[in-house]
């Protein structure tokens, strides 16, 4: 039934709540392992406005503090994203991603790993020539992101996947290995523990063809605010995307992550990364 102040989307099938923004999709919602049916408030813990959900990312409890080096949970993953609530959630393509896409960096086959909301995947899709692949862990991230792309009559134009991007080999795109162009990571490697990161990065270098590029934007130890995920530093790039382990890092700059303006000022302290597979 639809409740006051809520609108359905005759196409998608979503609801949205015009009091507070959240996005439901019936059946579609949940979590994996969660019963489909259950509602986005249910699934979100309590985090049922933006201002908790930034508050709750903000503290440390957002990060696990495990032996693995403090990735984020599926649980708290699922709490926080992928109803415009959370900090990254801007509706826009991250400046990052702009500047890439300026400067030519995104031709042929293209993954968008951690596509959360969409906007990333569709910006690539609108302005290039590329065909455009786009994972998420989450369904109500990618029923969000399908949603834009009806609203924005783009239906198609990106194929959209829900798996565990570790979990590559059984998914819908393991038959897609070193077959893109350009993969990026926009926000999704610093969600990572440790050990999840070096294993994370082998994915992402089988999925490239070999000379393909990574293009990496993940939050850098820059930035000093309380809370949010882990940080990235550049020795730990250096590490992670050296020749041992297949890559040629091409470029490290300092940059930023655009978040929601009442959260960190409104940015984030960011490395861009390039790196090419060997
Ligand atoms: C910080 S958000 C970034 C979203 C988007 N790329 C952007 O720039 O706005 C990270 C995304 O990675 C997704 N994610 C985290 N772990 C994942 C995994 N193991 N496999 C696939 N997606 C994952 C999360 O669900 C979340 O939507």
């Amino acid at each position: 039934m639809v409740r006051s102040g809520q609108r359905l989307n005759e196409t998608s099938s979503l609801l949205f709540s015009e009091e507070t923004g959240a996005l439901d999709k019936r059946g579609a919602e949940s979590a994996p392992g969660t019963p489909r049916g259950e509602s986005p408030a249910r699934d979100a813990g309590g985090l049922n406005t933006i201002k908790s959900v930034l508050q709750f990312v903000a503290s440390p409890a957002f990060v696990e503090d495990d032996e693995a080096g403090g990735g984020v949970s599926l649980e708290t993953l699922n709490r926080v994203c992928g109803r415009g609530f959370a900090p990254w959630e801007v509706h826009r393509p991250q400046q990052a991603v702009r500047e890439l896409l300026t400067g030519g960096a995104f031709k042929g086959a293209v993954l968008d790993c951690g596509c959360g909301i969409g906007d990333n995947a569709l910006f690539v899709a609108k302005y290039t020539t590329c065909t455009v692949d786009a994972v998420d862990i989450l369904p109500k991230c990618i029923a969000f992101a399908e949603m834009k792309a009806g609203l924005r009559n783009m239906r198609g134009r990106v194929g959209w996947q829900c798996f565990d991007v570790l979990k590559w080999d059984s998914s819908p795109l393991a038959s897609r290995t070193a077959h893109y162009d350009v993969v990026l990571d926009s926000g999704l490697l610093h969600f990572l523990g440790a050990e999840a990161k070096r294993r994370y990065l082998q994915v992402l270098h089988a999925a490239l063809k070999p000379g393909g590029t990574l293009h990496l934007l993940a939050l850098s130890d820059q930035e000093t605010s309380p809370g949010g995920p882990t940080r990235v530093s550049r020795a730990e790039l250096d590490a992670l995307l050296g020749a041992e382990a297949g890559w040629s890092l091409t470029s490290v700059k300092p940059h930023y992550m655009e978040l929601h303006p009442t959260f960190w000022g409104g940015r984030g302290q960011a490395y861009l990364a390039s790196a090419q597979r060997l």
